[in-house]
């Protein structure tokens, strides 16, 4: 399974490759709001610290776009920044002859902020390299992840699409296990949820007490 990280915080995209060699990133207009920058200098900067590797970052088009022909060009000029990037395009019927459009191109497209099983599976129908089912919002309103996740990566596998499966908005541990157990290939997360994930109590219990004994006992 692989690891993503989302964010747009060059500082945290730099530490996240060097100690547990995250896999990719996800941006989205939040995270791009939040890194203090403009929306060209952050994409720029992260296409830098990925420059050379397999390592995809996903850059979301203007969420205003609505129609085909808002959404291709940006598409298009966005792709043309960085091999590593991957076209995020919310999942509105528009965006799926965009999709269609750009894979002609071979422009990739991770297709964002799906909610259902019948989305996804339009969007893979559609060929969309990623699909993102968000998967914190929907546990938030008291919903049912599991299945929902269990339900997309059967439909994948029944019709044999190449879409990839990220599962987004992931907010802990015992979720990124769920997605694993589903057999998503990806979950995107933020920094501190990864490494509240690595870490357990009994882990810093079991260090404690180890480090007693070592302390009592002659290394030679
Ligand atoms: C995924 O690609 C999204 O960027 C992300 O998971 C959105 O969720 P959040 O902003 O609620 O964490």
């Amino acid at each position: 399974m692989q690891f993503f990280l989302d964010s747009a915080q060059v500082q945290e995209i730099k530490y996240a490759i060097d100690s547990f060699n995250i896999d990719g990133v996800t941006t989205n207009p939040r995270h791009i709001q939040t890194s203090g920058k403009p929306f060209m200098v952050v994409i720029r900067e992260i296409a830098k610290l990925v420059e050379g590797t397999e390592k995809t970052v996903s850059v979301e088009v203007n969420p205003h776009f609505m129609t085909f022909e808002e959404m291709l060009p940006e598409a298009e000029k966005l792709a043309a920044i960085s091999p590593n990037f991957v076209i995020k395009l919310q999942c509105v019927e528009p965006s799926f002859k965009v999709i269609e459009a750009l894979a002609r191109r071979d422009i990739r497209v991770n297709s964002t902020l799906i909610f259902s099983a019948s989305q996804a599976l339009q969007a893979m129908r559609s060929g969309a390299f990623y699909i993102s089912p968000f998967i914190g919002w929907k546990e938030a309103n008291g919903e049912e992840i599991r299945s929902f996740i269990d339900d997309i990566v059967t439909i994948r596998d029944n019709y044999d699409f190449d879409s990839q499966i990220i599962v987004a908005a992931v907010r802990n541990g015992r979720q990124i296990v769920d997605s694993a157990l589903a057999g998503a290939d990806i979950v995107t997360a933020g920094l501190a949820v990864f490494q509240e994930s690595f870490q357990h109590p009994y882990t810093r219990e079991g260090i404690e007490k180890f480090q007693k004994f070592w302390d009592s006992t002659l290394y030679e």
